[in-house]
């Protein structure tokens, strides 16, 4: 739809009530183009750049209901007024113009019929409606009531009441199509004709009368809205259920001098969709709910550790549960970011972000300047992936604030930063982490010296993540890099607005 507002941009005559006619048209002609088993082409006043006066197309519509005669996109395409000699007749004649004998320039017969979009009286803008008659067989009463409704709704568009005023086409979410089942109902809201969908919808609901011949209110339970939007000539869309079936209902009011003369009315099944739509939220909220719970009991379970420690006196037991309380807390966020969101895929960034929050507000030692740089995207993740990562990246962040940047002989803290960088690919995810502190203790390997810390991220990465540990160090930093296979490829999406360069680590090349 923002193509038409740009074609129709600075368009002299054109302003915007008139272009909101032209867009509700778009939004609402689908209808006329499938009762009419015909392609639709909108077109505006033009000049080509040598002055020849021209029509320009802005809107195109094929039909559901038949074959294209027009594959090809059309807007934005220009004709000059000379190849098209229809539309100019019905806007200088102010009336539908049809063909009396098709049209074989084009290999095929087609019958074509120019429309004017009349709109306060004056003529913005002209259909033409183009039909393949080479398919046409001697028609049914079905797509006799299609074509005859397909009429009133040009004579409407030609008078300026169809789109209709005041009509809120973004509001209708499952409208439906002249395929999905229609109706007709005379001005007194009597059916007239129903199509084999319509007449199955309504079973659904629960009435088994025939339906041609009845009033609406006999066999709809929401008919009031209907007979309403009808006395009225306005349109309306609404859901009724009944007996756990769900059917949405458009009625078009059809207007010829200023009365009502009867309404189509569109009816589509929808129970299936709802009913999916219902179970799918009800499942995103039991997940949600659940991720909610297992959070708050590690929460729980964190705080009863916290209060232990705090009755103890020996500074290494408490340390020992200082510990426990972080990885607990680490998986704790990922299940919190898990209640947030509607799916089973964490983003890993936020995730990021709290564990470097968390571990910067309560570990480092307020007298050492520690600097932490978060860099590149890790995109979303698969809970299986994300809590076993935050735990891993937990303890490396605390390792390198614990043990990169130790208070000097002579009490001065120099500090330093420590970098958490993420780069993600369709392999996978490399993440590392870097400090530019004082190194690993040298001349021993890294099983040598891992407690428990490093021996639990290494056993999740290798084991738990199948993906690969490396750590190298010297005397200026550590950096540990970890490469992890995704479930899922490229697909977690990374979302764009957020990519930055990601810096290369100090010691990770
Ligand atoms: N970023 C780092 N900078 C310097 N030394 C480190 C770093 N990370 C780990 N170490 C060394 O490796 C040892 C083992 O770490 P870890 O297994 O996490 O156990 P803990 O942190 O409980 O000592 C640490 O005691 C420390 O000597
Ligand atoms: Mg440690």
């Amino acid at each position: 739809m923002a193509v038409l507002e740009e074609l129709l941009l600075d368009r002299a005559g054109l302003d915007g009530d008139t272009i909101d006619h032209l867009q509700r048209l778009l939004a609402d002609w689908q209808i006329l183009a499938d009762l009419s088993f015909a392609d639709l082409l909108l077109f505006v006043d033009h000049m080509l750049p040598d002055a020849t006066p021209a029509y320009l197309c802005v809107g195109q519509m094929r039909p559901y209901t038949a074959q294209t005669l027009y594959p090809e996109d059309l807007v934005g395409q220009a004709f000059p007024a000379t190849a098209r000699p229809m539309l100019g007749r019905a806007v200088a004649q102010r009336r539908v113009i049809r063909d009396s004998d098709p049209d074989w320039s084009t290999g095929v017969p087609v019958r074509e019929e120019a429309i004017p979009v009349r709109f306060r009286g004056e003529v913005v803008a002209v259909v033409s409606r183009e039909a393949n008659v080479a398919t046409a067989r001697s028609p049914s009463q079905l797509e006799l009531t299609y074509l005859h409704s397909a009429g009133e709704l040009a004579q409407m568009l030609a008078d300026g009441t169809f789109p209709y005023a005041g009509d809120h086409p973004e509001e209708r979410e499952l409208s439906p199509r002249v395929g999905d089942g229609i109706m007709r109902v005379d001005a007194a809201g009597t059916v007239t004709f129903a199509s084999p969908n319509a007449i199955s919808a309504y079973r659904r609901l629960g009435s088994l009368e025939h339906l041609v011949g009845q009033h609406l209110r006999d066999f709809d339970v929401g008919a009031a809205a209907l007979t309403t939007a009808l006395f009225v000539g306005q349109p309306v869309e609404s859901e009724v259920e009944r007996h756990g079936a769900v059917v949405v209902r458009r009625l078009l009011p059809l207007i010829r001098d200023d009365d009502v003369v009867g309404a189509l009315m569109l009816v589509r099944e929808i129970t299936e969709l709802r009913r999916h739509e219902r179970a799918l939220r009800l499942k995103d909220a039991t997940i949600r709910e659940i991720h909610h719970r297992v959070k708050n009991n590690l929460q729980t379970v964190a705080s009863l550790l916290r209060l232990q420690a705090r009755r103890l006196q020996s500074a290494e037991a408490r340390e020992a549960l200082a510990e426990s309380v972080r990885r607990i807390s680490s998986i704790a966020l990922v299940h919190e970011t898990l209640s947030q969101e509607s799916r089973e895929h964490v983003d890993f960034y936020m995730v990021a972000r709290r564990i470097v929050d968390m571990v910067g507000d309560g570990l480092t030692d307020p007298h050492v300047p520690v600097a932490f740089v978060l860099d590149g995207e890790p995109g979303e993740l698969p809970a299986e992936v994300a809590t076993p990562l935050a735990l891993v990246v937990t303890e490396l962040l605390h390792n390198c604030v614990e043990h990169a940047f130790p208070v000097g002989e002579d009490t001065t803290a120099p500090g330093g930063t420590v970098r958490l960088a993420f780069d993600r690919d369709a392999h996978g995810l490399r993440v590392v982490v870097a400090d530019d502190g004082v190194g690993l203790p040298p001349g021993r390997a890294l099983d040598a010296i891992a407690n428990l810390g490093l021996q639990i991220a290494r056993t999740l990465v290798e084991s738990e993540l199948g993906g690969t540990f490396d750590a190298t160090s010297s005397a200026a930093g550590t950096s540990v890099r970890l490469d992890v296979p995704v479930p899922g490829g490229a697909s977690g999406a990374t979302p764009a607005a957020r990519v930055t360069t990601t810096a290369t680590p100090p010691g990770s090349g």
